[in-house]
Order: C-alpha cells, then sequence, then structure tokens
C-alpha cells in the first residue's frame, strides 16, 4: 500500500509528477493555475492545443516540465461545483489507472481549496481511496512478470489548502486499516477455489484474532451437535477437508455495556449448483460465491485496524457446494437450527440456507440488536440491478435509510427491492421450500432470509452483482476481478449510526 503525507500547497515544492485538477472547458483550478504559473503557462498551452475538455475521467498528460523529466497530470472535474464525495472516488480511479499506466512511483496531487460543497477531508480520503482502489493488483500467480509490469507506486503527497491540513490528516487516521480490510476482501474473492477453502478462511480469522478480535469457529462436529443441518447439507458433498465451518468473529470496540451489531456472509467457496448443477457460462465465476463473507472478514480487520468504537459481531459461514455420493439432493427435507423444516426445492439455491443456519445461530446466541446479511445471492438480482448497484431487502425502514445513505457516500450503492410475502416458495411437505424463479427471485430469497431473522431488525445485501467484475458489462468499480463491496460501506455505516 502506498504512504501518503498531507503537506500545505505550495507551487514551489520541488514536484516530479503533479497532479492538478482543471473543470469544464479545461479551465484550471486556482492551484493547477498556480502550478502553470510556475511552468511559464506550460499546462495551458499544452492543454489547449489538444482535445481536453476537462470532463470527468479525462486526463491529460504534460511532460517535459522543469526543462526534463518533470510531469503533471491535468484531471478534469467536469461540472466541478456538483461534485459529490464518490465524484472524488471516480476522479482518484482516474488518476490511479493514469498513475500505473505510467508506472510512476510517487505523485502530488494538488487538491488544494476547491472540493465544492464537500468537505476537504471527505474529499480527500475519497480521492485516495479510488486511487488506491484502482492500483490494486492481484498478480501474485503470475511468474512471468517482467520488470515493467511492476506495481510500482509507494508514495503520495496531497497538497491541501493551509487550513484544511489538520482536518485532512484527521479524515485520513483510519485510511490505512480501511483499505487494509478492502484488500482482504479482494484478495479472498479473487483466489482460486483450490486454495479458498473453509479451511483457509478459518486462518484469516485466525490472523484477526491477533487484531484483538475474539475468534470462535465451529466444525462440522459441533455443527452437527447443535443441529445446522442446512449449512451442513451444502458442504456435505465436499470432501472431508474441505468441510463446512461457521466463523464467529466479536469486536468489542465501544465497551462491555454496548449491544452488538452482527453482520452475517455467505461463504460457498464455490458453487456448482450441486446435482442441480450449474451449467457452462455459469459456474465459470463462482468463486466469487464466498463474497459476502470475504467482505465480513475484511470488514473484522478494518475495524480492528481502525479500533472503531463500534460492537460487532462477524459470521462467516463457510461451505462448498459440490457433487458427489454424499451431496444433497433436491426433494431432500432437512431440519433447520432453527426448528423449521425446510424442502430442497434447489440444491443450487444453497446459499440461502447457509444463511438461515447462521443467521438462526448468531440470534440464539448473542441476541444481536440488529443483523445485516451479505450474499451474492440470486443471478436474478444481478439481472434487475447489473454491476451498479447491490441489492437492498429490509423490514426496517430505519436501518434500510441509514445503509442507502452509506452507499451513496462510498459509491457502494443500494437499491431497495421488496421483501413480500407474495414472492415466497410455496412449499409442499415441510415448513418452507428454498426453490425460486428467474422472475422476482431476488425477493424470493430474501423472503425466504427474513424467517429465519424473526423478529430482529434485519437487512438483507444481495451482491451478486457487485462482487466480481470478470463479466460484468458495466461494474461499480473499473476494474477487473474483486471489488471488495461491503467494506467501505459497512465501516460508514458502523461508525456513523
Ligand atoms: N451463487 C448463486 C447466485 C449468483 C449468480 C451469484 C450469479 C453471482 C453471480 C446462487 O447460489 C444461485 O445459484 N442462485 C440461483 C437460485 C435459484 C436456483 C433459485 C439463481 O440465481 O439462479
Ligand atoms: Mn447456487
Ligand atoms: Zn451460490
Amino acid at each position: 500500500m502506498f504512504k501518503f503525507s498531507v503537506v500545505p500547497f505550495d507551487p514551489k515544492r520541488p514536484m516530479k509528477t503533479v497532479v492538478v485538477f482543471a473543470h469544464e472547458k479545461a479551465r484550471l483550478l486556482p492551484e493547477a493555475q498556480a502550478v502553470d504559473r510556475l511552468h511559464k503557462g506550460a499546462l495551458a498551452k499544452a492543454s489547449k492545443n489538444s482535445r481536453f475538455q476537462g470532463a470527468a475521467g479525462e486526463i491529460f498528460t504534460v511532460t517535459g516540465l522543469s526543462g526534463g523529466d518533470g510531469r503533471a497530470l491535468i484531471c478534469g472535474l467536469g461540472k466541478w461545483k456538483e461534485m459529490k464525495e464518490n465524484d472524488w472516488r471516480m476522479r482518484g480511479l482516474d488518476i490511479g489507472k493514469k498513475i500505473d499506466e505510467l508506472g510512476l512511483a510517487e505523485a502530488t496531487i494538488c487538491l488544494g481549496s476547491q472540493t465544492g460543497e464537500v468537505p476537504p477531508g471527505d474529499a480527500a480520503q475519497a480521492l485516495l481511496e479510488g486511487l488506491h482502489l484502482a492500483l490494486y493488483r492481484f498478480d501474485r500467480f503470475k511468474t512471468d512478470q517482467k520488470p515493467h509490469q511492476e506495481a510500482k507506486f509507494r508514495r503520495v503527497v496531497l497538497a491541501v489548502d493551509s487550513a484544511s491540513v489538520s482536518p485532512v490528516k484527521r479524515a485520513l487516521s483510519g485510511f490505512h486499516g480501511l483499505m487494509a480490510g478492502s484488500d482482504l476482501t479482494r484478495e479472498l474473492v479473487n483466489l482460486p477455489p483450490n486454495i479458498a477453502l473453509p479451511q483457509y478462511m478459518v486462518g484469516e480469522a485466525a490472523k484477526l484474532a491477533g487484531l484483538g478480535i475474539r475468534v470462535d469457529v465451529l466444525d462440522e462436529k459441533r455443527l452437527k451437535k447443535l443441529g445446522m443441518n442446512l449449512i451442513l447439507a451444502v458442504g456435505a458433498g465436499a470432501t472431508k477437508t474441505q468441510q463446512p465451518r461457521l466463523i464467529v468473529m466479536k469486536y468489542q470496540g465501544a465497551g462491555k455495556n454496548k449491544p452488538f451489531r452482527a453482520i452475517v456472509g455467505k461463504g460457498v467457496m464455490f458453487d456448482t449448483g450441486g446435482y442441480n448443477l450449474k451449467p457452462t457460462g455459469s459456474m465459470e465465476t463462482m468463486k466469487c460465491d464466498m463474497a459476502g463473507a470475504g467482505a465480513v472478514m475484511g470488514l473484522m480487520k478494518a475495524l480492528a485496524l481502525r479500533k472503531s468504537r463500534v460492537n460487532v459481531i462477524g459470521v462467516c459461514g463457510c461451505a462448498v457446494n459440490m457433487v458427489s455420493d454424499k451431496a444433497y439432493l433436491p426433494s431432500a427435507i432437512l431440519k433447520s437450527y432453527k426448528g423449521l423444516t425446510v424442502e430442497i426445492g434447489n440444491t443450487d439455491a444453497e446459499g440461502r440456507l447457509v444463511l438461515a443456519d447462521a443467521i438462526a445461530y448468531v440470534i440464539q446466541k448473542e441476541k444481536p440488536k440488529e443483523l445485516i446479511d451479505l450474499a451474492t445471492l440470486t443471478g436474478a438480482c444481478m439481472v434487475a440491478l447489473g454491476g451498479q448497484y447491490a441489492g437492498l431487502f429490509s423490514t426496517d425502514d430505519g436501518l434500510a435509510e441509514a445503509l442507502l445513505a452509506s452507499g451513496k457516500r462510498t459509491g457502494e450503492r443500494l437499491w431497495r427491492m421488496p421483501v413480500d410475502d407474495a414472492y415466497a416458495a410455496k412449499p409442499l411437505l415441510a415448513d418452507v421450500n428454498n426453490d425460486g424463479k428467474r422472475f422476482g427471485g431476488a425477493s424470493t430469497g430474501a423472503v425466504f432470509l427474513k424467517k429465519f431473522a424473526g423478529k430482529t431488525p434485519w437487512a438483507h445485501l444481495d451482491i451478486a452483482g457487485v462482487a466480481l467484475s470478470e463479466k460484468i458489462p458495466e461494474p461499480f468499480l473499473p476494474v477487473k476481478g474483486a471489488t471488495g463491496f461491503g467494506v467501505r460501506l459497512l465501516v460508514d455505516y458502523l461508525e456513523n449510526r
């Protein structure tokens, strides 16, 4: 991860690579003008003789400054006065991609005083988040990397208005913790399914214990004793060393007397569909089916590193949905941890089974005041919202509104969808059925989960479309692979509510 420092803006400070901003009609912001003056108008002149318009997404490069290898990147902001926090994040992504393309090791970004209606601290954090999100790489399995392909960026200097230096520093105090959490989630989701297995998640949780998080791991024997037959059924087809694990992590940053919130993640380490096997074309990306659990793991790490004043229980329900002579069958009837009997309409609707036991268990054992689950639950949600928004399902308007607000701030956007019993799958021989349909399927999944959340205020985030951007035409992050969706969203939610 790059290092950063925050300094008062001074155009005379030596800067080999300087990033400045322009808005509509390629007009330079004041700090950019100051840099331009220092270089005798070279920035304005070069950009005037180009197609650069200062639109959002444009970056114009001026080379040969200071009589040699000095360089300026002029980042277009577009309608600068209308910018929201997330627009600064998007510009950070633009700059990050350019920095990576140029193979730069460091840069000075002249954010200056012109952050419009967004407080400078928030704009600075969003900008650096974007930069970091764009510069993340997952290339450890490429054994033939050439030196020019390696990640080089090490250091960014953020030059701000002198009055903003301390507020910006304060706003960035938890930045490394936040991005370390986001990186962990991206890594877990990017890792292939032959490595990222339930026991691997246990190893990651054990590392978090070193940060002051209490970790309890339920292996298949304890799951059996407790009657968690749904999660066991989903993992039954996997080999002995790949059996399910329920990981419960407790972070108590708000003190002993404050209640806990629970965050539960779907951790299907790979989803073949089971006997309702997925066809070619649908199965290839299913290593992402643990992105909910991956987000919970990254979230716990971020909270601990940031020393957030919140009490949170993170739960990862981990299993591998496989086909074998031990695998569960369509039409099986299973007794859940909560006591409800479940008829298996489809072995490919396994996520709601894993979550049902995990949710019922944490509610029964810890009595959290509120529960949020994250899951790559349905293809139907991805059809509805594509790669731009995750589905939000909740029976609690206050909780839903707060999550929507966090989504807007962090750019991990949510769209509310119905939780209505009219969508429920009809059971034939048991209390509930796990089946779903193509039409309205995201709500069918949510209605199933609601039965297991009972009276606890609850929200469900269907992140099927936003967790992995490999095949999605319009991903919410313009970077291939895992996005880390959920970590920044929930850190914001938990710390601000
Ligand atoms: N893991 C999938 C959902 C999914 C699809 C995630 C695409 C990411 C991208 C889930 O377990 C699943 O298979 N859902 C089924 C449910 C159906 C059988 C009721 C689906 O969406 O088709
Ligand atoms: Mn499935
Ligand atoms: Zn799945």
